[in-house]
């Protein structure tokens, strides 16, 4: 939220600054002297507006019920190149729909029963791992492009690292640390796929000291405002996906990124880390043979503040973006990207065997 506040000040004051400009180039140009020294005018901020060469953007379901400004998709993402809408009226003019898949009906009841014209794109919508997926039937040969954070999706959603631009490359100062290892942890249902974790953490925990928040293990709970900078308070933060799948790598891993820690990661094999992120800025359980090694380890690291600096030398490259943080922050960046996507792409697509794809 204070990143989305921030550019929002940044644009009102480029866009006050542009207003000034043009008022005294106005009054420079009737009286005819040289052009005023205001800087090459910005270009004029986009307005958030309903406009008709927009694509519709028809968002068919609130995920989980929790709605949101859509505005939102411009303030924090500088999308606004659709109109992104929850009036289903709108529905025959809708050149994209997005489904979120937890929301669609078992015998798919709350689906569109009218036809579906030509141009409509049906969008299949899901943030969660397989393991944590119904199966729900009559979806195959249904949808035209799947949003997920799957690298092969239609529409890839994630927390990518970006490459620092000149003005970016200002130095990093590792926020200070009065605590080793932290955790935050508000679900340890095993149907959900947390036993592995859960399993590695009382492991873990028998060899070193990890402070634990969020409900799950009795820990305390911990507000929106203090979450990166608690998880910054820490040498190391486990990022401890709730099942283990291809890609399946989620804001757990950008929060310590972003923080200033070193993520210590059960997920997805390291190779699959290293696509997204570079090898030397997390550590993976898998990188030992068991929890008391990586315990040893972790404990050499707190010793040893050259090798444990090492972790942060990616950040002179590349920069990770704060997620939002609130209910629904897994939603829109998803929504906006469909948004974005929308307004750029205009091929037929299919998507055949939606499950024989996500399973695979
Ligand atoms: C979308 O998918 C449906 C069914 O799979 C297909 O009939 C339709 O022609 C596709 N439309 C576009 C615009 O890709």
């Amino acid at each position: 939220m204070m990143v989305a506040s921030s550019i929002t000040l940044t644009l009102v004051k480029i866009a006050a600054l542009g207003l000034m400009c043009s008022i005294v180039s106005y009054f420079l140009y009737f009286e005819q002297s040289s052009p005023g020294s205001c800087p090459e005018s910005p270009s004029p901020p986009p307005v958030w507006e309903d406009h008709e060469e927009k694509p519709i953007v028809l968002l068919w379901f609130w995920p989980l019920g929790v709605k949101f400004d859509f505005k939102i998709c411009f303030t924090h993402f500088q999308v606004n190149s659709c109109v992104l809408t929850d009036d289903r009226s709108l529905y025959p003019r809708a050149e994209g729909i997005i489904f979120f898949h937890k929301e669609i009906d078992w015998h798919l009841r709350n689906m569109p029963q009218t036809p579906r014209p030509a141009f409509q794109k049906w969008i299949w919508f899901h943030v969660e791992s397989p393991t944590n997926t119904l199966k729900i039937p009559g979806l195959e040969n249904l949808f035209n492009l799947t949003l997920s954070y799957r690298r092969d999706a239609d529409i890839t959603v994630r927390n990518e690292l970006i490459i620092k631009t000149a003005e970016m490359k200002k130095d990093f100062v590792l926020p200070k640390k009065d605590k080793l290892v932290c955790w935050i942890v508000s679900n340890n249902n095993p149907s959900t796929g947390t036993g592995l974790r859960e399993t590695y953490y009382r492991e873990l925990n028998k060899h070193i000291k990890i402070h634990v928040f969020g409900t799950a293990f009795g820990g305390s709970h911990l507000k929106y405002e203090d979450y990166y900078s608690t998880i910054g308070s820490c040498k190391f933060y486990l990022s401890f996906e709730n099942s283990v799948h291809r890609d399946y790598i989620t804001e757990k891993v950008n929060g310590p990124l972003v923080a200033g820690t070193v993520p210590v990661v059960l997920g997805p094999p390291r190779d699959n880390y290293e696509q997204f992120l570079p090898a030397d800025s997390f550590i993976h359980i898998n990188d030992f043979s068991d929890a008391k090694l990586l315990a040893e380890f972790l404990l050499y690291l707190d010793k040893n503040d050259e090798v444990y600096s090492r972790y942060f030398r990616w950040r002179e490259f590349y920069q990770a973006t704060p997620h939002l943080l609130s209910m629904n922050n897994e939603f829109i960046h998803p929504i906006c990207l469909a948004c974005k996507h929308m307004s750029r792409d205009s091929n037929y697509h299919v998507v055949h065997n939606l499950y024989q794809w996500y399973f695979s």
